[in-house]
């Protein structure tokens, strides 16, 4: 049965981010009331979401009490925590993330929410991967499993954006990435994270106690180069990152073997997916809107660090 999300109030993580942002549009688009935890309700992003009719409240992942205030009266819960994988000035450790994912999870259950939608990564399951961000949310995921609450956890694929990072050698006219160039790697663009939790918010008899890993594209590197060769207006070749650069950093290294190994590769089922979210974007869709104005600026940046971390 669908649900009706006129008065019912969905708690978003991360709304001034990428996931939770999309997520908070989308819901705020089909009609829901969209409540948004963030940490400075003073942030011009703060702001932003206020104007669009987001309501921010003051709270933090560290802060037991403030995620109960903030889940007061809430029907819904969109949850995702930062990890590890974002680097080391984000400072979130693999055991904060597996915290703040639990007690997120908990603080839900006794507050009497009704459906948590939680968004884990494609590599996450339970097998371990070896890689610290994704075994805590397999961790997350778990604990998710064991409690009496209605939930559906989703398993994003790479992100379209993380292609038009700097240091992937865009400014000098290739690009390199994990897959081989006749190896396919799904994507997902961060908007249609927004348009499935929607979908799942509203229709929870259909997706409660779902795991959907969800993508929007599979592309091998040589297709991707011809991708962003088209949407450039001028050649860019395609390579994987070279070996000695997968040796010497641990974290890319780690990456690639996960996506030879295919589960960072994805396995999302897209037939299926886009009849039931119509309209996801394909590479190509992305490379026709934002994701132009996304590649044209990192063939202009330059950089020579990959930024995936
Ligand atoms: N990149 C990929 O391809 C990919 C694929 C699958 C999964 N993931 C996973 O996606 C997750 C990150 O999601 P994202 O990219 O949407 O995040 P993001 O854009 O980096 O934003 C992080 C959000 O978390 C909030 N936040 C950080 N620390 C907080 C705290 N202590 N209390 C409350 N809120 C806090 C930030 O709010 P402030 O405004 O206060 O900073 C911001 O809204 C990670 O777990 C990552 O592993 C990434």
């Amino acid at each position: 049965m669908k649900t009706t999300p006129q008065d019912k109030i969905i708690l978003v993580f991360g709304a001034t981010g990428q996931q939770g942002g999309a997520v908070a549009e989308a819901l705020r688009s089909d009609g829901w009331q969209v409540r948004a935890l963030v940490r400075d309700p003073a942030s011009e992003k703060a702001v932003a979401l206020a104007a669009r009719g987001i309501q921010p409240v003051h709270g933090d992942l560290t802060d037991l009490p403030s995620i109960r205030a903030a889940m007061a009266g809430a029907y819904g819960v969109f949850s995702v925590q930062p990890s590890s994988g974002q680097g080391a000035a984000y400072g979130v450790t693999d055991a904060d993330e597996v915290r703040y994912g639990k007690a997120v999870a908990d603080v839900a259950l006794a507050s009497g929410v009704q459906h948590l939608v939680y968004s884990s990564a494609n590599a996450a399951g339970p097998t371990r991967s070896g890689m610290g961000h994704f075994d805590s949310k397999a961790e997350i995921e778990e604990h998710l499993g064991g409690l009496s609450l209605r939930s559906t956890v989703i398993r994003p694929s790479a992100f379209m954006e993380i292609l038009a990072l700097p240091g992937m050698g865009l400014d000098q006219g290739t690009f390199s990435f994990f897959m081989r160039p006749d190896q396919a790697m799904q994507f997902i663009a961060v908007q249609d994270i927004g348009k499935i939790v929607a979908g799942i918010f509203g229709d929870p008899d259909k997706f409660a106690g779902q795991t959907l890993e969800i993508a929007g594209d599979a592309v091998t590197g040589a297709q991707l180069a011809g991708n962003f060769s088209r949407a450039a207006g001028r050649p860019i070749v395609y390579q994987r990152f070279p070996d000695s650069l997968l040796h010497e950093n641990a974290f890319l290294g780690g990456l690639a073997a996960l996506v030879d190994e295919g589960r960072l590769a994805g396995n999302a089922d897209l037939a299926a997916l886009r009849a039931d979210f119509p309209g996801l974007l394909t590479l190509n869709d992305w490379l026709e809107g934002a994701g132009k104005t996304a590649l044209l600026a990192a063939m202009e940046a330059g950089g020579s660090e990959v930024a995936l971390r």
